[in-house]
């Protein structure tokens, strides 16, 4: 089996394809950080608009690199959601042409599902169900894998997600967009004991996380110390936010896993990236006997490759869309699972 994978839902234009669900044959990724991160952050309209530049050539690019013709593709799987949505309706509409013009079946992927695939690609002896931490930067979420293509989500943030407060914390702190990257290799020599952080009470579902009480500890902090004229000692101040969302991810994670009886667990998503976090659960799994399945590196930011792994499974598992298909900024993973065959109207 064959799918070739699109993915534009933030600021990365990709494409790959899939034989088999897993064996990649070819990854091709147009990144736009260098020119959001003069403003900061992503910018939603020239994300489009560099989408629609980037599109044509690294979908041509990975089939080439692929060595696969449009004929021999059984499907053509595109992230629809949840991002930005002008950004998602250039791959959305880019997949829905390809597909009716070559007369190939659609496949909507749901970015979240994306990422948990990313595992499959490294680790194929990994398989439904287990539990697996999605940390992205526009989510936070603990996910019951109960097969390929449904999900139960446990627990999930209800403000920020993890990246955001990597990158909001870096920012404040002078880092360039975006900081998460920046904030682990500062931490790197930094003493993670040096500035004691505030770890957020959830009432309610003690599973959910809540970011934004850190994220306004650490700016509180910066400010406090400038107008002081305090000297902050970056690399302690970078290791004390990052093993504090090692810390709280890694309890919620660990807590999750004994309620529900799960021995394997995933992480995914840009912040699974993140070394503080990778060796937290790996000392926590490793204490309690769990086994713990990490992403490769180059798997764990936005890619086409997790677009076209998970995308193989809904293949597989009869989701499909019409060319009525529509993207949508804020569809729940468990929704998609549940599609089967629909016409494509935005939820
Ligand atoms: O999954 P992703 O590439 O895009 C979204 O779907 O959001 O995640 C991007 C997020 C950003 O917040 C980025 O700063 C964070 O992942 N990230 C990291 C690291 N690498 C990427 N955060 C902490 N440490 C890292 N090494
Ligand atoms: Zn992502």
């Amino acid at each position: 089996m064959l799918i070739l994978g699109i993915e534009s839902s933030c600021d990365e234009t990709a494409a790959s394809v899939a034989r088999n669900h897993t064996e990649i044959l070819s990854n091709v990724i147009a990144s736009q950080v260098e020119e959001h991160k003069q403003y900061g952050g992503v910018v939603p309209e020239i994300a489009s608009r560099r989408h629609c530049e980037n599109i044509l050539w690294v979908v041509q690019k990975a089939l080439k690199d692929a060595d696969v013709t449009l004929e021999q593709l059984d499907g053509i799987a595109v992230t629809a959601y949840p991002g930005l949505i002008g950004a998602l309706l250039v791959g959305v509409n880019f997949a829905k042409g390809l597909a009716l013009a070559a007369g190939k079946p659609l496949v909507p992927v749901h970015h979240l599902a994306g990422h948990i695939a990313s595992n499959y690609i490294a680790h194929p002896e990994l398989k439904p169900p287990y539990l697996c931490l999605v940390v992205s930067g526009g989510h936070s979420h603990l996910v019951e894998v109960l097969s390929y293509t449904s999900f139960r989500i446990l627990g999930r943030t209800r403000d920020d997600a993890a990246g955001e407060c990597f990158d909001k914390c870096a920012r404040a702190m002078g880092y360039p967009y975006p900081g998460g990257i920046h904030l682990d290799k500062a931490s790197q020599t930094g003493d993670p004991s040096a500035y004691p952080l505030p770890k957020p009470k959830v009432t309610g579902n003690d599973l959910d996380f809540s970011f934004s009480g850190l994220k306004t500890a650490v700016i509180n902090l910066l400010h406090h110390a400038e107008q002081k004229h305090v000297e902050i000692h970056r690399m302690n101040l970078a290791a004390s936010i990052q093993s504090t969302i090692a810390e709280i991810l890694t309890a919620h994670t660990i807590n999750a896993a004994k309620k529900y009886g799960y021995s394997d667990i995933a992480v995914a998503g840009g912040v699974s990236a993140n070394s503080g976090v990778r060796k937290a659960l790996q000392e926590a799994c490793e204490k309690n006997g769990f086994t713990l399945y990490v992403p490769p590196l180059s798997f764990c930011g936005d890619n086409g490759a997790m677009i076209a792994c998970a995308g193989s499974y809904a293949f597989e598992a009869g989701i499909r869309a019409d060319a009525s298909l529509n993207a949508s900024a804020a569809m729940e993973l468990t929704h998609w699972g549940e599609m089967g065959e629909y016409v494509g109207k935005c939820l």
